[in-house]
């Protein structure tokens, strides 16, 4: 029998081909990345190969692949109370330290989860880990929000489940009913999340009967703009796991409700080209040229086209819209905005869009931290424990928390 033997090795040299990704030598385990940017991919092809044959939409699929077994009820723990409720129609799960307050009030933090706008959830054990740490480790109420996800909701009713939920909370009888301090609340979120918590940030400093006020947003690794897909950490990192730049465009155009048929156009920014009239004062606000320090620049050169494809601009008006990309909001927006927190890993595509925002709000003169993770790489602070434990993951979560203790 030597079909055997033969076929094992077209076997084990397919499945190498499938996990191999030539990664760069300044990321700490790199096979382990692999593998997890493998699973991703596997769930993905799985999703579309359903798709394909008409069963589901493939976010739905994909969803159910990553988040349907994860799902944990809301459980109490010796230090945490943990419930499950609605914010004026919103899900929220909230954690909050069990101690006797005497009557002093605590701080608290506004979670809001990542997954391209259509995964993820509060409840599965990835994000209800995270929120428990965050909870016990600043010893703070968080209230994580379970936003309506891309394809059952698009843009911009993502922003209006987290901007609902988050105004309810900040009235003063609900704060009272969790002893929340109002001058101590932050608005805190990841990747798509950090997306979201940056927009509504910023619809909450134009809302004039907003009594109580933020004390500070913090990032982590967030999506901030769709007008340049070759920032120089999209060319750098456009094959990187577990975010590689096509997967950011069609989450993107999911988000907007658009069509996948732009993508390619958008790969080489012909979406923002010299003849689209509204782009060309915009990309001035993300003129990475000017707003990002020579040591992410490198050699990479700015895509700039003279002549592109108008015609998405008219069918996709999401595009130049700061609610969807909160970096090109105007120099009058930015000013207001609290004392801010902004992640950004080497190894991803979003590095510069978290980047060029910390310049612009340091120009605009909010107060800004900037922590930057050579290391690093997307969603990495989601893998933090056992058995997808990456030293990245863990150093990227403490540093957050302990920002927000000293500062919120
Ligand atoms: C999204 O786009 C599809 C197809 O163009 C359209 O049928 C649908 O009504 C849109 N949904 C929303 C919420 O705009
Ligand atoms: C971006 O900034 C550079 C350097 O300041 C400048 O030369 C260039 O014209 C700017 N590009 C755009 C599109 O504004
Ligand atoms: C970009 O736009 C130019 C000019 O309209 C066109 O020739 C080119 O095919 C477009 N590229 C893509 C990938 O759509």
């Amino acid at each position: 029998m030597r079909t055997g033997p033969a076929l094992l090795t077209a076997l084990t040299a397919l499945a190498a081909y499938y996990v191999y990704t030539p990664l760069p030598g300044t990321l700490n385990e790199p096979w382990k990345l692999m593998l997890l940017g493998a699973t991703f991919r596997c769930a993905q092809d799985l999703s579309t190969f359903a798709h394909y044959l008409g069963l589901s939409h493939h976010l739905h699929v994909l969803n159910f692949v990553s988040s349907y077994f994860d799902k944990l009820d809301p459980e109490s723990s010796a230090n945490l109370k943990v419930t499950d409720t609605a914010f004026d129609g919103v899900g929220v799960r909230i954690f909050e330290p069990k101690k006797e307050l005497h009557g002093s009030l605590q701080r608290s933090i506004i979670y809001v989860h990542g997954g391209g706008w259509a995964l993820g959830s509060a409840r599965t054990r990835s994000y209800d880990s995270l929120c428990r740490k965050i909870s016990e480790n600043v010893d703070a109420v968080v209230v994580s929000i379970e936003y309506r996800l891309v394809p059952n909701v698009h843009f911009p009713e993502q922003i209006h489940d987290v901007y609902t939920a988050t105004k309810y909370f900040l009235q003063p009888e609900i704060l009272a009913k969790y002893s929340v301090d109002p001058q101590r609340i932050a608005l805190s979120g990841d990747s798509a999340g950090g997306n979201l918590a940056a927009a509504v940030c910023q619809q909450l400093t134009q809302d004039d009967d907003m009594t109580t006020k933020v004390k500070l947003q913090a990032l982590i690794y967030p999506v901030l703009q769709m007008l340049d897909f070759n920032t120089p950490s999209y060319q750098q990192n456009m094959n990187m796991p577990i975010l590689n730049r096509f997967v950011m465009i069609e989450f993107w155009l999911d988000y907007i409700n658009s069509s996948y048929s732009f993508a390619h156009a958008m790969l080489v920014n012909n979406h923002t080209s010299l003849d689209v009239t509204e782009a060309v004062s915009l990309r001035q606000l993300l003129n990475w040229s000017s707003l990002l320090p020579s040591s992410f620049k490198k050699n990479y050169k700015p895509l700039l086209q003279s002549i592109g494809s108008p015609s998405i601009a008219q069918e996709v008006p999401a595009l130049f819209d700061p609610r969807a990309s909160p970096l090109i909001a105007h120099k009058e927006i930015l000013r207001k905005l609290p004392k801010t927190y902004v992640l950004t890993c080497e190894h991803d595509v979003l590095r510069d869009d978290g980047t060029m925002y910390v310049k612009r709000l340091e120009e605009a003169g909010v107060d800004v931290t900037h922590d930057h993770y050579e290391d690093g790489f997307h969603g990495c602070m989601l893998f933090a424990t056992w058995p997808m434990y990456f030293s990245a993951g863990a150093r990227t979560r403490d540093g957050y928390i302990k920002w927000l203790r000293e500062n919120l």
